[in-house]
């Protein structure tokens, strides 16, 4: 016991969307190999006008109204990017003063590239379980176009920009999420130099070690949430992967035998969104009604760091 509920969810994208044939006018690449190889059709691309913040504010002010929670219950308020609009303030504090929070909300951005979302969640029940108010305000953002190297087409055709919000709610009599979370510190097969270099800051990725690394974990991963909680695959009514790869997604299916109408996905239109990438899917089974009132999520991203996070949520 002592856990966290999703309250609601809301979302932002935005309105520019690169579409692949959009991106064989920039390198040499197809559509074919793009989608065989990956499952993505299309992504959204901010604008020089559009910005993190708008996109996080946005996104927070819907799965607010849908929450029917007021900002002032808000105890704990977290965003999980590696891209936010500067170093600091923190996208969070920037969240605290424009939705009006209370100020003594606990407010910072947390950095665990993809799996970002599932380790705020974590920090969530922690932080919230010794909150003055029991309502967490956690998203996943990410302009993911700022530090993309469009020159480069082992990665452009990958990434996408996004936000997700959740509002989550602690409750002592609430089932734990029962969160497993894991580092393996590699700084060669994927980084994002910062601010001390020279070269522009672009996403390095060595895409067959990454791959061989998410087949290896996001199984075991789900497998050790489900042995935590008690639980079986045939508990959960949704796996929300983290949309790197549709053939990432389809192995980890086939090895734990998961049905495919558990594990439905939005590769296709979003790409890789990376911290956004799951509460993005969130929100579009919420929005839809796929996941209903009382229904179980396990959650599960991976990423640099290299980092992997899977968490149970049930939808309250
Ligand atoms: O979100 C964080 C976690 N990230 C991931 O989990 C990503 C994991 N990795 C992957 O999803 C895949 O490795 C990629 C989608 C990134 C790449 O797919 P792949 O099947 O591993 O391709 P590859 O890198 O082995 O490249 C195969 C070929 C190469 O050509 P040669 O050497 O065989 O002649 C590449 O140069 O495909 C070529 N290639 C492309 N061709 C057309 C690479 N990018 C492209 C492209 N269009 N965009």
């Amino acid at each position: 016991m002592n856990g966290l509920k999703l309250v609601s969810t809301g979302s932002a994208m935005p309105e520019r969307v690169l579409t692949n044939e959009d991106l064989t006018k920039m390198v040499e690449t197809n559509d074919e190999w793009i989608t065989t190889r990956t499952g993505i059709h299309t992504r959204h691309i901010c604008s020089q006008e559009e910005s993190h913040t708008q996109l996080c504010l946005a996104a927070s002010r819907q799965a607010l109204a849908r929450s029917g929670i007021a900002p002032e219950e808000i105890g704990v308020c977290l965003v999980a990017t590696f891209t936010g609009d500067h170093l600091n303030p923190a996208t969070a504090c920037v969240l605290q003063k424009e939705l009006g929070l209370p100020e003594d909300t606990v407010c910072f951005d947390l950095n665990a590239a993809c799996s970002g979302f599932v380790y705020a969640l974590h920090t969530a029940q922690c932080l919230l379980s010794a909150a003055p108010r029991k309502f967490g305000l956690i998203l996943g953002a990410e302009v993911l176009s700022r530090v993309t190297d469009y020159t480069d087409r082992s990665t452009c055709v990958l990434f996408g920009d996004g936000a997700a919000a959740a509002v989550v709610e602690w409750n002592a009599e609430y089932p734990s999420i029962h969160a497993v979370l894991g580092c393996r510190g590699n700084t060669e097969v994927l980084y994002t130099p910062g601010v001390n270099t020279s070269s522009p800051s672009y996403i390095h990725m060595e895409g067959q070690p990454v791959f061989r690394f998410a087949v290896e974990t996001v199984p075991r991963c789900i497998s050790q949430v489900l042995e935590q909680a008690g639980l079986t695959a045939e508990d959960v009514d949704h796996f929300v992967f983290h949309q790197a790869n549709q053939r990432i997604i389809d192995l980890a299916m086939r090895k734990l035998h998961l049905p495919s109408e558990k594990c439905t996905g939005n590769i296709a239109h979003t790409g890789n969104t990376s911290a956004a990438s799951v509460p993005l899917l969130l929100d579009e089974l919420v929005s839809t009604g796929a996941l209903c009132s009382g229904q179980r999520a396990l959650c599960v991203g991976f990423g640099a760091g290299l980092t992997w996070g899977g968490a149970l949520l049930q939808l309250k």
